[in-house]
């Protein structure tokens, strides 16, 4: 059975006379999949929705939806529909009336109308607020409105876009719950965008993250928060430490004035790198027995853990995450295991990067 649903092969997009919103962007999505695409304001994120839709039209490369070239298929003949940042509800219509309105445009029969806007509102669990006015409802229902009447229609793919992030935290949070599993329900594609890493690892199964219009890794959360392909994925989906670094040979990695122990290989003798090591992964020990020596600079109580900042003998930074406090202005120690040493290429391709891991793999599947 195809189990790909979206392709973008070599897409490219030129609004006016200025430079590629995207550029060259080429990617497959599987069915019944959550995928997020993260990234910063401006990176193309809601531009790579409006193709899907059809809004509008490749500059350059291809879209397909389930295996046919769409380029030229208007927005009302693809099995997409898309919930926009601010729901785009008609204030003038009841709740029932904002969810029939595709439907009615279609000409169903009264009887089908009926029950299938009844059906959405059940799957959004909003059964029995059919009559009231948009304005009567919270930020979450009109959210919850703006779902079922993009789910009315029974698409394949469901396109959100940044459909949060007007909410409080509390309701963004209850939102992302229900948001996975009204996917997981409904078993269709969704397609979320969000400039927000905490809410893209909690909700995918695999997260694009962008950067000015160009795709720089996908995969799933685990993947891309324990292995960042670069600097700017390892800072922007997560709070890291990110220092300079020299592979000495493989499995040995010098940092910090010091060689350690890592787990990365197939980089070249000597080659500059960039070491990522998450605050979580540091432990903060004496001076004895920690692998590096370093002197707390500031220390805040963040609720559940303490967030120490540290400096090494070389003058790098070094962000802890403890629930031990510790003293500003003490030398400390900090141990941390060699799994905890991300070693990142300069420059590196995503393909060269997923062949190199692929490499540790057989690799760990023959010890
Ligand atoms: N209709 C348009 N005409 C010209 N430039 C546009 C248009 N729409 C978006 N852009 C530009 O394209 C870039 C990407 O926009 P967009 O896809 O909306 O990014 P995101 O959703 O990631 O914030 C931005 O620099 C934006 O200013
Ligand atoms: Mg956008």
């Amino acid at each position: 059975m195809d189990t790909s649903i979206i392709r973008f092969e070599n897409v490219s997009q030129i609004y006016d006379g200025a430079g590629p919103v995207l550029n060259d962007v080429s990617f497959e999505l599987e069915k019944g999949k959550f995928y997020t695409l993260l990234g910063p304001s401006g990176c193309g994120k809601t531009t790579i929705l409006r193709l899907i839709a059809g809004f509008i039209t490749p500059t350059k490369g291809d879209v397909y939806i389930e295996g046919k070239k769409v380029n030229n298929i208007p927005a009302n003949e693809r099995q997409v529909n898309t919930v926009f940042q601010d729901y785009a509800l008609f204030p003038h219509l009841n709740v029932f009336e904002n969810v029939a309105f595709g439907l009615r445009i279609k000409k169903l029969k009264k009887a089908e109308v009926e029950r299938r806007v009844k059906e959405a509102l059940e799957f959004v669990n909003l059964k029995g607020y059919e009559n009231r006015e948009i304005s009567e409802m919270s930020g979450g229902q009109r959210q919850r409105v703006a779902i079922a009447r993009a789910i009315v229609n029974d698409p394949e793919v469901i396109l959100l876009d940044e459909p949060l992030s007007a909410l409080d935290l509390k309701l963004r949070t209850e939102m992302q719950y229900e948001l996975r599993e009204l996917q997981q329900r409904l078993g269709k594609t969704f397609i979320f965008v969000t400039h927000d890493q905490e809410e893209a690892l909690a909700m995918s199964d695999e997260i694009f993250v962008m950067k000015a219009g160009e795709i720089q890794q996908s995969g799933t959360p685990m993947d891309i928060y324990d292995e960042p392909i670069n600097r700017f994925v390892a800072d922007f989906i997560g709070e890291s430490n990110i220092v300079a670094g020299e592979m000495i040979e493989d499995y040995r990695v010098r940092f910090a004035n010091k060689e350690f122990e890592c787990v990365d290989q197939g980089l070249n003798p000597n080659e500059q790198v960039e070491i990522v090591i998450r605050p979580e992964d540091l432990e903060i020990t004496s001076v004895s027995q920690g692998k590096m020596a370093v002197t707390v600079d500031t220390q805040l109580f963040r609720g559940v853990h303490f967030e120490i900042s540290t400096i090494d003998e070389v003058g790098n930074e070094w962000l802890v995450h403890s629930t031990k406090k510790a003293e500003v202005g003490s030398l400390i120690g900090l141990d941390f295991d060699p799994e905890a040493i991300h070693v990142m290429r300069l420059n590196e391709s995503e393909e060269a990067f997923d062949a190199r891991l692929e490499s540790y793999g057989a690799e760990a599947d023959e010890k």
